[in-house]
C-alpha cells in the first residue's frame, strides 16, 4: 500500500513537472508594443495611418519571427477573433517594427483596441499579447467648435529689452454647469503662447510650456487631456493661464511674423459624455472672462519672470470666486490656413530636481548657490521674506574670477526672475512661464536676518520628456565626464525643438547643430519622435518660391530668406539618419520630397555644380586665420562646403530614393552626385590629392573623404595629408561644427583607430577633455569657451551648453564601446569594440534597439579580452573579436565551436568574426 503510494507520488510529480516546462517551453507573448514612433497607448494620437512594432521575448525557444498577425477593433470585447477595423490576417515576415496599419483610415476621437501575435522560427505561434490602445485627437480644423480667445494685451504691453513689446500674463475662466454623471471626459486644448490649465482648482497636467514651438503660421499643435475625473455634477470651472512664450514674445523678433505680436490667445474644447450616452461642449467663447491683474506680471523666454503675490486672487481656479469685475474676453475666428493638430512628440516635463546645491558666496545681502551642473529649466526657490520686498533670482552659466556672475553670454537676455512678496515668512516660488540655462544662481531680497541655507533652491530640469535609451561608461573617468557633458548638453537642448543654446537671446533651432548631434541624440534618448516632428516643421518652413531653401533655423523667427550648406542640408540627413537607427521608412516617404527641393535649391544656385549660396563652413574651427567673427566660420572655404554637402545630398536623396524603390530617382540623382564629385574633385584638389588652397584644413580632407567625393587613387593620397595635417597638430583636432563629427569617422575607416584614440584623450586645446580640464559640465560652444589661465573667450557668443561637439557620442557607442547599427534598426548589429590600452581597460554601452535591448560590454584583465554581448531577439549580429588567436577564444566558458547560434564569418590575425543569432554571450581571449 505504501509503496503504491510512493510510485503515485512518482508519477504524479513526473506529471507536474512535465506541466510546468510545457508552460515554459510556450512561445511566449510579444511585448512592449507601440504605435508610430514609439507611442506606447497614447491619448490625443496625431496619425489616423499608424505604423505598429512590438518586440519578441528573450526566451531560447524564441530566435526569430517568421510571421505575424495584427488584429484592431473598436472595442476589447471583440479582439482577438472578431477584429471590426482590421486583420492583417497572417503575414509571412520577420517585419515586427513600423508595420503600416492598412484598414480604412482613422477618425478624430476614435478608440482603438489592438493585439498582435507572431510565430517563431519553427513556425509555432505565440499567445496573442496585451491588448493595447489608442485615441486620436482632434485631427481636423473642423473638429473644432471653439474659437481662440483672450484679451488685447497688445494695446497696453510694456516696452521691454530692447523696446520689444511685453503682454501682460492673462487669468481667462469660464463656469459650466454638467447637470449629468460623467462617464468621460476630454479637453482639447491649445494656445497662441504658452498656458496652464486647471479644472475646479486642479492643475490638468504637468506639461510645461505647451504646447510648444512649431511654425505657428502654418500649424499649432493641440493637446488632449483626459479630464473625466476631475468633473463634477453641477458647477465646474476651467481656469487658463495664458503667457507669451514662443508665439508672441521676444524670441519672435516681432517681425511681421504671427501676426505682428499678436496677443496670446486659447483654444479650448471640452467635450463630455454622460453615462446615459449624452454629450455637452463647452467651448472658449465670447462668454470667457479675463484679467491681467493677476500675479505673474510679466513673462518672458529670455528675460525671466516677474510675480507679485500681492496679487493673487484666491480661488480663482474653483467656482468660488466671483469674476464680475473680469472683462470680456475678445474672439477670433479658427482659420484654415493654420492647421491645428494633436501635439506628435512628447510635451516638455521636470524630468529631475537637483537638490544639492552648494551656497559658494554670501553677502548680506546676496547668496550665490551653485547647483553642480549646468542645468536647463527654473528654480524652486523657497526662501524667507520680509513682506512688501522683492526677491531677485538671477543666473549665470559660470562665475567670474571674482566670484561675480559671468552674464555676458547672455547677450540681452535678461534671464531674473522677481517675486514680490505679500506677507512675512517663507514663501515658496517656481517661474511657470520662462526657463533659464544656469548653474549658479543668486538670490537678494531675502530676510537678512535668517542666515542662508543650502536648501533654499533646488533645480527643475526641463526637456522633451523622451525616456532614456542608451547608456554608455568605461574605465575612465575624463571619458565618463564627457559622456555626462554630452547626455546633459542634449537635455539642456531639445526643449520642444533642438536648439542651439538654452541661455542667451538666441535658443533658436538651428538646423546645423541639430544635423550634426541627432545621432548621438537618438544613441542616449528615444528621440525618434521629437525629430520627426521638427521634421514636419522644417517641411512647413522650406520656401516655395525660392525653389527649396531651408532657412538656418526652423521655426524661421530670422526670416532671411537665406540658407547655409552643413545646415540646410538637416532635411536630408536626419531622415536619413532616423531611418538607420530606427529602421522607420515614413520619415524617408515624409522628407522625400523636401529633400529632393532642397537639392534643387543648390542645382539652382549653381555653376557648373559649384553652388554660390551662402555658408556658416566649418563654423567655430579652432586657430582660424581671422580674428572674431570673420573667424567663426574657419578656413575650410564657402564654395568648398557649398559643393561637399550639394554632393552629399544628392547621393542620399539616391540612397533614399533607392529605399523608397523609387529607381528612376535613384539613377538620377546618383549620377547627379557623380557629376557634382567630378566637378569638385577637378576644381579642389590637385593630382597629388592635396586640396588647392594656400591654407590646409583637417575639415576640406574629412569631407572630400567622408563624402566619398574622389577618384580612388586621390583618396589615398587625401587620406596621406589628412594625416599630415593631424601631425602638424601634434594630435589635435583642427575641425569646427562640420568637420568634428566625420573625424573619428574617417580615421576609423582608415583604420586609424589608435590616432583617434589619441585626439579624444588629448588633454590640451583643442580637445574634448580641455573643457573637462576647465570645469566644463556640459558641452561648449567653442573648443575655448573659457580657459583657467585666460578666461572667457572674449566674444559674447559663448554659450557653456551648446551640443554640436558632443557628436563624437554616436562614436563613444559604436566603436568604444562597439554597439553598433550595420542594417536600418538594427536588424543586424555589429559588435566590433576597439579597445586602445594605453587609455581604456574597459567600455560598455547599452542601447533599447527597435527588437529590444543590445550591449556590448568589454574588459581587458590580465592579459584576457572578455566581451559580453546581449542580442535581441529577430536580429543577427557581427561580433567582431578584435584579437587573432581563434584557439584561445572561449565562450559562455567553453573553448568556442560552431554551433546554430555561432557561425566564424571570418578569422585572422587580427581578428575572429562571428555571426551570432539572438542571445547572450560571454567571449574571453587570452590575445597573449
Ligand atoms: C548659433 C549656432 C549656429 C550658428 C550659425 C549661432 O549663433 O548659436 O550654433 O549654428 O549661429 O552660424
Amino acid at each position: 500500500m505504501k509503496h503504491k503510494f510512493l510510485v503515485l507520488k512518482f508519477a504524479f510529480s513526473i506529471f507536474f513537472i512535465g506541466m510546468l516546462s510545457c508552460t515554459q517551453d510556450a512561445v511566449v507573448k510579444p511585448n512592449q508594443l507601440t504605435i508610430s514612433e514609439g507611442f506606447e497607448n497614447p491619448m490625443g494620437f496625431y496619425n489616423s495611418k499608424p505604423t505598429f512594432s512590438w518586440k519578441l521575448p528573450t526566451s531560447k525557444h524564441v530566435k526569430f519571427q517568421s510571421a505575424y498577425q495584427i488584429v484592431v477593433a473598436s472595442s476589447e470585447d471583440l479582439l482577438p477573433n472578431n477584429p471590426d477595423i482590421w486583420d492583417s490576417k497572417k503575414q509571412e515576415s520577420s517585419q515586427s517594427t513600423f508595420v503600416n496599419y492598412q484598414g480604412s483610415e482613422l477618425q478624430s476621437r476614435q478608440k482603438v483596441y489592438w493585439q498582435v501575435k507572431y510565430w517563431n522560427q519553427d513556425n509555432e505561434p505565440s499567445e496573442w499579447s496585451e491588448i493595447n490602445h489608442f485615441e486620436l485627437g482632434l485631427l481636423k480644423n473642423s473638429d473644432w467648435k471653439a474659437h481662440w480667445v483672450g484679451l488685447d494685451t497688445a494695446k497696453d504691453s510694456i516696452k521691454g529689452v530692447r523696446n520689444f513689446l511685453m503682454h501682460r500674463p492673462q487669468y481667462l475662466r469660464k463656469e459650466f454647469e454638467l447637470n449629468n454623471q460623467v462617464e468621460s471626459a476630454r479637453l482639447y486644448i491649445t494656445a497662441k503662447g504658452v498656458f496652464d490649465v486647471h479644472l475646479n482648482g486642479q492643475g490638468v497636467s504637468d506639461d510645461v510650456l505647451p504646447p510648444g514651438w512649431t511654425p505657428y503660421s502654418h500649424r499649432i499643435e493641440t493637446l488632449t487631456y483626459n479630464v473625466t475625473n476631475l468633473l463634477e455634477s453641477g458647477q465646474n470651472t476651467l481656469a487658463v493661464e495664458l503667457a507669451s512664450g514662443w508665439h508672441s514674445g521676444r524670441i519672435s523678433r516681432g517681425k511681421a511674423l504671427y501676426e505682428n505680436f499678436a496677443s496670446p490667445k486659447i483654444l479650448c474644447q471640452l467635450e463630455v459624455t454622460f453615462k446615459d450616452g449624452t454629450k455637452s461642449t463647452i467651448v472658449s467663447d465670447a462668454s470667457w472672462k479675463g484679467t491681467t491683474n493677476g500675479p505673474i506680471r510679466l513673462a518672458g523666454l529670455y528675460d525671466g519672470e516677474v510675480y507679485d503675490a500681492n496679487l493673487e486672487m484666491p480661488k480663482w481656479k474653483t467656482n468660488a470666486f466671483d469674476d464680475s469685475s473680469w472683462k470680456s474676453v475678445e474672439t477670433e475666428n479658427i482659420v484654415d490656413s493654420v492647421k491645428l493638430e494633436p501635439k506628435r512628440h512628447e510635451t516638455v516635463k521636470t524630468t529631475a530636481v537637483l537638490e544639492d546645491a552648494e551656497i559658494v558666496s554670501a553677502t548680506e545681502s546676496s547668496v550665490v548657490f551653485d547647483m553642480k551642473q549646468n542645468m536647463v529649466g527654473v528654480p524652486k526657490v523657497q526662501v524667507p521674506m520680509k513682506k512688501g520686498d522683492t526677491l531677485s533670482i538671477r543666473f549665470s552659466e559660470m562665475l567670474l574670477s571674482d566670484g561675480t556672475f559671468y552674464t555676458e553670454n547672455y547677450r540681452s537676455a535678461k534671464s531674473t526672475d522677481y517675486y514680490i512678496a505679500a506677507q512675512d515668512g517663507i514663501i515658496e516660488y517656481t517661474p511657470k512661464f520662462t526657463f533659464h540655462g544656469f548653474q549658479f544662481v543668486e538670490i537678494s531680497g531675502f530676510d537678512a536676518s535668517v542666515s542662508p541655507n543650502s536648501n533654499w533652491i533646488k533645480g527643475l530640469v526641463q526637456h522633451s520628456d523622451f525616456e532614456k535609451n542608451g547608456t554608455f561608461t568605461s574605465s575612465h573617468k575624463k571619458l565618463n565626464q564627457l559622456q555626462s557633458n554630452i547626455t546633459w548638453g542634449l537635455r539642456g537642448n531639445l526643449l520642444d525643438i533642438p536648439t542651439d543654446c538654452p541661455q542667451r537671446d538666441e535658443r533658436l533651432g538651428w538646423t546645423g547643430d541639430a544635423q550634426v548631434i541627432s545621432p548621438t541624440a537618438m544613441f542616449n534618448y528615444d528621440t525618434h519622435a521629437f525629430w520627426t516632428a521638427w521634421l514636419q516643421s522644417m517641411r512647413e518652413t522650406q520656401t516655395e518660391h525660392d525653389d527649396g531653401l531651408i532657412p538656418f533655423i526652423v521655426p524661421d523667427v530670422l526670416q532671411r530668406n537665406k540658407a547655409s550648406s552643413g545646415w540646410g542640408d538637416a532635411c536630408v540627413i536626419i531622415p536619413w539618419d532616423i531611418y538607420n537607427i530606427t529602421g522607420d521608412k515614413t520619415v524617408l516617404e515624409a522628407n522625400f520630397e523636401m529633400a529632393k527641393k532642397w537639392v534643387g535649391y543648390y542645382q539652382t544656385n549653381t555653376k557648373d555644380y559649384i553652388p554660390n549660396t551662402h555658408s556658416f563652413a566649418d563654423w567655430l574651427q579652432p586657430y582660424p586665420e581671422k580674428d572674431g567673427k570673420i573667424g567663426n566660420r574657419g578656413d575650410t572655404p564657402r564654395l568648398f562646403v557649398n559643393t561637399a554637402y550639394f554632393a552629399h545630398s544628392a547621393h542620399l536623396v539616391s540612397k533614399i530614393a533607392g529605399v523608397l524603390g523609387k529607381t528612376d530617382d535613384q539613377k538620377k540623382y546618383n549620377a547627379l552626385y557623380k557629376a557634382i564629385a567630378a566637378a569638385f574633385e577637378e576644381k579642389f584638389f590637385d593630382e597629388n590629392g592635396k586640396f588647392k588652397n594656400k591654407k590646409q584644413t583637417q575639415t576640406s580632407y574629412l569631407l572630400a573623404i567622408y563624402f566619398d567625393l574622389l577618384k580612388p587613387e586621390t583618396k589615398v593620397n587625401a587620406q596621406k595629408h589628412l594625416l599630415e595635417e593631424i601631425k602638424k597638430a601634434d594630435n589635435h583636432l583642427g575641425t569646427g561644427f562640420l568637420g568634428t563629427p566625420i573625424l573619428p569617422k574617417v580615421l576609423d575607416d582608415m583604420g586609424e583607430i589608435d590616432l583617434m584614440y589619441k585626439i579624444l584623450f588629448k588633454e590640451t586645446y583643442p580637445s574634448w577633455f580641455y573643457s573637462i580640464n576647465q570645469g566644463a559640465t556640459t558641452m561648449w560652444e567653442r573648443w575655448n569657451s573659457y580657459s583657467k589661465a585666460k578666461g572667457y573667450n572674449p566674444q559674447s557668443m559663448n554659450s557653456l551648453n551648446h551640443y554640436a561637439y558632443g557628436a563624437v557620442g554616436q562614436w563613444m557607442y559604436e566603436r568604444i564601446a562597439g554597439l553598433a547599427a550595420l542594417e536600418p534598426g538594427y536588424k543586424k548589429l555589429r559588435i566590433a569594440p576597439k579597445p586602445n590600452t594605453d587609455f581604456l581597460t574597459a567600455a560598455s554601452a547599452s542601447v533599447n534597439t527597435p527588437y529590444g535591448e543590445a550591449s556590448s560590454s568589454w574588459k581587458i584583465e590580465n592579459g584576457i579580452f572578455y566581451l559580453e554581448t546581449v542580442i535581441p531577439p529577430n536580429t543577427t549580429a557581427e561580433v567582431v573579436i578584435p584579437y587573432g588567436k581563434i584557439d584561445n577564444l572561449s565562450v559562455n566558458g567553453r573553448l568556442f565551436e560552431e554551433s546554430a547560434n555561432l557561425k566564424i564569418e571570418n578569422s585572422d590575425a587580427e581578428l575572429v568574426k562571428i555571426i551570432a543569432n539572438p542571445g547572450t554571450y560571454k567571449f574571453q581571449i587570452n590575445y597573449n
